[in-house]
């Protein structure tokens, strides 16, 4: 077995020293705010031995790690009826473009792009009582961590500069896949963007995406077969035109954020998360996939 302490000791201590950290994402004026130094790693084990180093209990707005909670919560309710609504092909394109959609028909090429979860959040209004209260109460119960919330002012300060977001809603109506109005939607995805959470909390919510879809409290949300495509989306389209290179260098299905923060994992053996602020060209926190690159390289273990 691997040891995983050291290991994660020494990758922090080597990271921490990079003078190249990226650049802290602005177009979310909330964002900008974040100190670029800080760097956390978090590991849960298919044993739930926990392992953690740095800033791994600090929180940060986990952004579109959110979408594939968002995913799993319609999959597990309407199943492969999602696909008529979304594709499942990597755009090869960032997060918030919109060319494709528009030569797709407002189809969005897959979940874990702004389009498709803005899409999942449509038919997640349409199948939650409650949708932001029913969502972060997913989330909890997943974990069995209650403490976990929406950081208000992460959801209003892009609410007031979303305007990428807001075209590509009104595009996706203007092809009739937006059931609800865009302020509706977007209201949620805002939210749902706007989630808090540190490492440690980060690897106990995705425990569930390791685990066949028992979650850490041993419930069981989603089957094996949903949990297998839900893996193979976040390898395929985790990391937006930089998903070949994270599956070439870390060898891992995993999904990022613009908040810094980075979740990973190794079906049945562990759940990974790294959150340092600073991104790179791509979107991608830089620090936390050389981080992540690092694990697999020492340990020998991803799924290839
Ligand atoms: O909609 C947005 O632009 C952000 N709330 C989320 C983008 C994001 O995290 C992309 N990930 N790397």
């Amino acid at each position: 077995m691997s040891d995983y302490k050291s290991i994660l000791n020494k990758i922090h201590g080597t990271i921490k020293a990079s003078s190249d950290k990226g650049k802290v994402a602005d177009y979310i004026p909330e964002l900008s705010k974040i100190d670029i130094n800080k760097l956390g790693i978090a590991l849960l084990d298919n044993e739930k031995n926990s392992y953690s180093v740095g800033d791994a209990q600090e929180k940060f707005s986990i952004q579109s790690i959110s979408k594939v909670l968002l995913l799993s919560l319609a999959f597990s309710k309407i199943g492969d009826a999602l696909w008529e609504r979304m594709d499942v092909e990597p755009s090869g394109d960032p997060f918030n473009h919109l060319s494709l959609l528009e030569l797709e028909n407002g189809i969005p090429r897959n979940p874990l792009i702004n389009a498709g979860a803005i899409v999942v959040c449509d038919i997640l209004l349409e199948h939650l009582e409650h949708p932001k209260a029913d969502f972060i109460n997913y989330i909890r119960a997943i974990s069995g961590d209650n403490t976990i919330d929406y950081d208000l002012n992460v959801a209003d300060s892009e609410k007031k500069t979303g305007f990428g977001n807001y075209a590509a809603a009104n595009l996706i109506k203007s092809y009739g896949n937006l059931n609800h109005d865009v302020d509706s939607v977007l209201d949620f995805y805002f939210h749902s963007c706007s989630v808090a959470m540190n490492c440690e909390q980060l690897v106990k919510v995705f425990y569930i995406f390791m685990n066949r879809g028992n979650c850490l409290q041993e419930n069981n949300y989603l089957n094996v077969s949903q949990v297998k495509r839900i893996n193979a989306i976040m390898l395929t389209c985790g990391f937006y035109d930089e998903a070949g290179e994270f599956a070439f260098e870390v060898g891992l299905p995993g999904k990022s954020g613009v908040g810094g923060g980075i979740v990973a994992l190794l079906p049945n053996q562990f759940c990974v998360a790294t959150w340092s602020p600073g991104l790179n060209e791509k979107g991608n926190s830089k620090l936390g996939m050389l981080a992540l690159e690092q694990l697999t390289t020492q340990t020998g273990l991803s799924i290839f």
